[in-house]
């Protein structure tokens, strides 16, 4: 899966090449005019060194987000294939849309967690030496030393669900079966006091969980909340008036002191 998903990748970015490097209206097969980036097409290294560095002079006309609706068709790529839109479309949403089938119990959890996660976030989620922290820290928000878990602070069971099964364990992510992530979120739900040890979480009963910071989160409202900051005509030159110095770091010691670096920089 995670080849062929690769290889899309790949095609998406040859095709986002091709589109930068052929001026409007080329042919495709004719040779490329010089002076533009489009000499540096011969070989894959190169194509990748087209798309970093701007060719000198002006930019051609042809950059992406100008190029015009008429542009030719490159005719590279192919449709994707249901299992590669399959591999990547793997996000669950706070309703519980786009969870897979499947069940697992807290005690099943807990085994599996033993066994993949423990080593570095700790038996019970306390984190092992500075791996993050998955449990605890209910009521730190406001302190000096907020403690963000998954209990304390995530907004969504679908948040933890979706982070372990696209991300963890570290280093073999995506390894996880649909049942085994069921039954780790369960586990780490419990470790926050969410859920009973008996609970067997499921596809079904997974959208009635809440998490304790849920009402804290909410969508974004700086159109009303902000207006009043916005200008109709904002500044967009020498804006900041005349500068003027008045101390360096060097003068006021914040500068280390030269203490040769440790460690070969070479
Ligand atoms: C090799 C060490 C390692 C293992 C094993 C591991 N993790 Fe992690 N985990 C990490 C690291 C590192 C991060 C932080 C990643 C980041 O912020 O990009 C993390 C982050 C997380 C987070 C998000 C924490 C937060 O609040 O941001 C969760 C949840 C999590 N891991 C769950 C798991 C689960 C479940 C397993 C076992 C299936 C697991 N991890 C196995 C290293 C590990």
């Amino acid at each position: 899966m995670w080849k062929s998903a690769e290889a899309l990748l790949a095609v998406a970015v040859a095709g986002a090449v091709g589109l930068a490097v052929l001026p409007a209206g080329a042919d495709p097969a004719a040779p490329a005019e010089p002076g533009t980036a489009a000499q540096k097409t011969g070989e894959t290294g190169k194509l990748q060194q087209a798309v970093n560095v701007p060719a000198p002079g002006p930019a051609p006309a042809s950059a992406p987000a100008s190029a015009p609706a008429s542009a030719p068709v490159i005719g590279l790529g192919r449709t994707a294939l249901p299992e590669e839109i399959a591999a990547w479309n793997i996000d669950v949403r706070p309703d519980g849309e786009g969870l897979p089938a499947g069940a697992g119990s807290v005690r099943r959890g807990e085994d599996l967690f033993l066994q993949n996660c423990a080593t570095c976030h700790g038996e019970f989620g306390e984190g092992a030496g500075r791996w993050p922290v998955l449990a605890g820290g209910r009521g730190t928000l406001q302190s000096d030393r907020p403690e963000k878990t998954i209990g304390s602070f995530w907004p969504y069971a679908s948040t933890v669900f979706d982070y372990v099964r696209r991300a963890m364990p570290f280093g073999n992510n995506q390894s996880l079966t649909a049942d085994d992530t069921y039954a780790i979120v369960a586990y780490l739900l419990n470790l926050n006091d969410l859920v009973p040890e008996d609970y067997v979480l499921s596809k079904d009963n997974f959208p009635k969980v809440e998490l304790p910071n849920q009402p804290n989160f909410f969508d974004d409202d700086r159109e009303t909340a902000e207006k009043a900051f916005w200008k109709n005509d904002p500044c967009m030159a020498d804006c900041a008036g005349a500068v003027h110095v008045t101390a360096r770091a060097q003068v006021l010691n914040v500068t280390p002191d030269a203490d040769p670096p440790k460690g070969n920089l070479e």
